[in-house]
């Protein structure tokens, strides 16, 4: 499918050039921490909470109850006015756009923070039009009230038109930031026969051949989420934007929470969301590169010092193409290290 480039809204952003060509932020994002604004003493630990993570997300949309939804946005603004953590980003999820709350969730947010506020989430993003939209509200909205920054835009990724969609939806603003996959959703979108937030599930798996003579026969697990972490990465890397994985809801199994978010790291996410103070670990350790694998990516490095040729380290052939990748990893163990 071909995409057209991005429409130009405004003057480009302080963040470079169109996509493809943009130059990725450096900003370290390995976790999104969602923290529930309308709960005081989640409120009262943001600040602090603030200094140990990547980005700082106010939730208001799922898992925030109907008769909360207001609390939580006055919450989210009370938090958002006094933060003064530049180190870490500021975000928040919005509710989605046809639901009773997102207009108000908007004025509050640009109206009464919105020269703290970093990025907007948007939930059940379905095409390139919802953006186009959220684009031009953020326009009008930050020109009545002064915000002399742009708010960037991130997606969720969670119904099946969003996924058909996913490269436009990518490519449709200079705002946009990343997206997210949201596992939940896009499972009952979709009509997954699945009751979890993200992860694996037992049956879906490759059964091995039956052998002759042998008794039980292994169901090796498969990653469900394979097929969508892979288009969502060719979509935002040909836009010049980062994806994330989602939610890992089972608080009981950190090894599959980590696996989960190692798979996606391996397959080019940058972070993903923490929805429990001991995911944040998870993610600050596996959203960093391996010390060991760093340390061979820079023997490549060094010994290819123009990025040309072919040479043999450790009884492997390294070229041009392994020289790119040494280099993602690099760059990345320099970003962590700063
Ligand atoms: C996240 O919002 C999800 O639906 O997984
Ligand atoms: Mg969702």
């Amino acid at each position: 499918m071909s995409v057209k480039p991005p429409r130009k809204f405004f003057e480009p952003l302080a963040i470079g050039a169109p996509a493809p060509y943009r130059e990725l932020p450096v900003r370290l994002e390995r976790m999104i921490h969602f923290f529930p604004p309308h709960n005081e003493k989640m409120r009262a630990k943001a600040a602090e909470i603030g200094k140990t993570v990547d980005v700082l997300l106010g939730n208001l949309e799922d898992a925030i109850p109907a008769d909360a939804k207001e609390a939580a946005r006055a919450g989210f603004v009370e938090v958002a006015k006094a933060w003064d953590n530049p180190g870490t980003g500021l975000w928040t999820r919005v509710n989605c756009l046809n639901s009773p709350w997102f207009l108000d969730d908007m004025n509050a947010i640009v109206g009464e923070a919105g020269d703290k506020v970093d990025v907007v989430m948007l939930p059940k993003v379905e095409g390139p039009w919802d953006i186009h939209y959220l684009d031009q509200l953020l326009a009008q909205l930050e020109a009545k009230h002064g915000v002399k920054r742009p708010i960037m835009i991130h997606a969720i990724l969670e119904t099946a038109l969003g996924v058909e969609n996913v490269a436009a939806i990518c490519q449709a603003s200079p705002r946009m930031h990343g997206i997210s996959l949201g596992p939940a959703d896009l499972a009952a979108s979709r009509g997954m026969k699945t009751t979890r937030v993200g992860g694996g599930h037992p049956f879906y798996g490759v059964l091995e051949d039956a052998a002759e003579g042998k008794a039980g026969r292994t169901l090796f697990q498969q990653d469900l989420w394979h097929y969508t972490v892979a288009k969502m990465v060719d979509a935002c890397q040909s836009a010049g934007i980062k994806a994330f994985y989602g939610p890992f809801g089972d608080f009981s199994d950190d090894a599959a929470c980590e696996a989960q978010f190692r798979n996606a790291f391996l397959l080019g996410c940058v972070g993903g969301w923490s929805l429990h103070p001991k995911q944040i670990d998870i993610a600050k350790k596996v959203f960093s590169p391996d010390v060991a694998e760093v340390l061979f990516a820079k023997k490549i490095l060094d010994a290819m010092p123009d990025g040309t040729g072919a040479v043999m380290i450790d009884g492997k052939m390294q070229d041009d193409a392994t020289w790119k990748q040494a280099k993602v990893m690099v760059d990345l163990a320099r970003a962590v290290a700063a």
